[in-house]
C-alpha cells in the first residue's frame, strides 16, 4: 500500500493552480447521462473518484473518451444498462448520482444501496422520498434500489436536511419531469449551482440555485454541451491551510474566492493575511501568530464539514484554545485520535473537540480514515518536527489530485512510497 512520509519543518511558499471540483464533477459526469448527443467535460480533476465514475458510465454501456488534456467526452446513444453495481457504489458513494437522471430520461434504475461509510451512516431516504413524490415506484431489496416510473411529474418537494447529492439527484430528475417542481431546503452549495448551471445550458429551466429555493420547470430533453467544472474550494482551502500551520504563504490560482467565505474568515480569525482577487487567494502567515479558531460545521454558506479536519490540524498548533464542533456527520472525528499521536493536545466530547494547542508536535506514523481526514494529517505532518507517515493515502487520492508533487513545489519535503 502506498504512503506518504513527510519530513516536518520545511518552509511553505509559492504558487499551486487549482483544480475543479471533485464534488461539482461527479454530478456533472452524472448529468451526462441526461444528453442527446455528444457532451464535454473540462476541467476535470485527475481523481480515483472521476475514474470510478467512467468505469460505472461505461457499465451502463455510455460511450466515454478522455483527451489529452483530461476533457472527458460522453455520448449516450450506446446505453444498453441502467445498473449502479455494488462493486462501484461500495467504493464510491457518489455512484447514488445516477439514480435521477437515469430513472427520469430512461424510466428505470437500479442502483445499489449505499452502506454507511467511516464518516457516519449517509442514509439516501431523502433521494427516494423526493423521487416517490414525483410518481417513482421504488423497492429496496436485495440491497439494491430498484426505481421505475414512465415519466417523473413535477412536485413540491421539501427536503427535511440540507443534503447535496440529494438536492443534485432530485434536480437531475425534475428537469425531465413533466411540469414544475419546486425543491424546498435545498442545498446551496456551489457544487450544485454549477451543476444547474451545466443543466440550464443543457436546456433545462432551474431558477434559484444558490438559493433554499429551486424551481424546475421540466422540459422533454436536454441536449450535450461543453462545461467547465467550478474550482475546487475545498483543494483550495487545504492548500491555504498548508500556509497558516506552516508558517508559510500561498497563493492559490484558478481558485473561486466567493465560494470561501466562511473559510476566509476563519483564516482571517487564525492571523492569517488573506487577499483576494478575481480567481485566486492568497493566505500569508509569515512573521504571524497562529491563533485558534472556534469552528462549528454547517451547510452553505456556513463552515463546511469538509474543512473541519485541516481547521482541527492549525489549531492542534496555535496560540489558545478551539472548540471544533462538527454538526453534518456523526462520526467524522476520526483524525482526532491521529492526531494525538502525533502530541496534539484534545479532548474529544461527542462531536466536539476542544483543542489546545501545543508549540510543538512530533511525526509519528498515522492512517487516514477518510479523505479529508487524510488531509489533517498531511498537514500535521508538514507543521511537526521528525518524519510523519501517512498511511492508506488511496483516501487522499479520491479528492486531492498528484498531491505530493504539489506539495513539494510550495517546498514540502515529501514523498509517496509503496509498501
Ligand atoms: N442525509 C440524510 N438523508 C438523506 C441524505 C442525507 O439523513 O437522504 C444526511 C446525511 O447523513 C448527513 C447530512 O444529511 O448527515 C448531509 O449529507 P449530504 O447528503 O449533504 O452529504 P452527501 O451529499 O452525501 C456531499 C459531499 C461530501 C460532503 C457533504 C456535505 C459529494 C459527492 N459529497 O455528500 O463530500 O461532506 O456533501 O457537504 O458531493 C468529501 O468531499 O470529503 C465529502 C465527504
Amino acid at each position: 500500500m502506498e504512503k506518504l512520509v513527510i519530513e516536518g519543518g520545511a518552509p511553505i511558499d509559492g504558487e499551486v493552480v487549482i483544480s475543479g471540483a471533485k464534488n461539482a464533477v461527479l454530478p456533472l459526469l452524472a448529468a451526462t447521462l441526461l444528453a442527446d448527443g455528444d457532451m464535454t467535460i473540462k476541467n476535470v480533476p485527475q481523481l480515483r473518484d472521476v475514474n470510478t465514475t467512467i468505469r460505472l458510465l461505461e457499465g451502463m454501456g455510455v460511450t466515454v473518451s478522455v483527451d489529452d488534456e483530461y476533457n472527458i467526452t460522453t455520448n449516450t446513444s450506446t446505453i444498453n444498462s441502467y445498473v449502479a453495481p455494488y462493486d462501484l457504489v461500495k467504493t464510491m458513494r457518489a455512484s447514488i448520482l445516477v439514480l435521477g437522471p437515469t430513472l427520469a430520461r430512461y424510466g428505470e434504475v437500479e442502483v445499489s444501496l449505499p452502506g454507511g461509510c467511516a464518516i457516519g451512516s449517509r442514509p439516501v431516504n431523502i433521494h427516494l422520498s423526493g423521487l416517490e413524490a414525483m410518481g417513482a415506484d421504488i423497492t429496496v431489496h436485495e440491497g439494491f434500489i430498484r426505481a421505475k416510473a414512465k415519466r417523473l411529474k413535477g412536485a413540491r418537494i421539501v427536503m427535511d436536511k440540507v443534503t447535496v447529492t440529494g438536492t443534485e439527484n432530485l434536480l437531475m430528475a425534475a428537469v425531465l419531469a413533466e411540469g414544475t417542481t419546486i425543491l424546498e431546503n435545498a442545498a446551496r452549495e456551489p457544487e450544485v449551482v454549477d451543476l444547474a448551471d451545466c443543466l440550464n445550458k443543457m436546456g433545462a429551466s432551474i431558477i434559484g440555485a444558490g438559493t433554499p429555493t429551486l424551481v424546475v420547470q421540466g422540459v422533454e430533453s436536454l441536449k450535450g454541451v461543453e462545461h467547465s467544472v467550478v474550482p475546487d474550494r475545498i483543494e483550495t482551502g487545504t492548500f491555504l491551510a498548508a500556509a497558516a500551520i506552516t508558517g508559510g504563504r500561498v497563493k492559490t490560482l484558478k481558485a473561486a474566492p466567493d465560494t470561501l467565505d466562511a473559510v476566509l474568515q476563519k483564516f482571517r480569525d487564525a492571523g492569517a493575511a488573506v487577499e483576494t482577487g478575481e480567481d485566486w487567494i492568497e493566505v500569508d502567515m509569515r512573521g504571524r501568530t497562529l491563533k485558534s479558531v472556534d469552528i462549528t460545521t454547517d451547510p452553505h454558506p456556513g463552515f463546511p464539514t469538509d474543512m473541519q479536519a485541516q481547521f482541527m490540524a492549525m489549531n492542534t498548533f496555535a496560540q489558545g484554545i478551539g472548540v471544533v464542533v462538527e454538526t453534518i456527520f456523526e462520526n467524522r472525528m476520526m483524525h482526532v485520535a491521529e492526531l494525538m499521536r502525533m502530541g496534539a493536545n484534545i479532548r474529544l466530547e461527542g462531536n466536539t473537540a476542544i483543542v489546545a494547542g501545543m508549540p510543538e508536535l512530533y511525526g509519528a506514523p498515522v492512517m487516514a480514515t477518510d479523505l479529508r481526514a487524510s488531509a489533517s494529517l498531511i498537514l500535521a505532518g508538514l507543521a511537526a518536527k521528525g518524519t510523519t507517515i501517512v498511511d492508506r493515502i488511496y483516501h487522499t487520492d479520491r479528492g486531492y489530485e498528484k498531491i505530493e508533487i504539489r506539495l513539494k513545489k510550495l517546498g514540502a519535503q515529501i514523498e509517496r512510497v509503496s509498501g
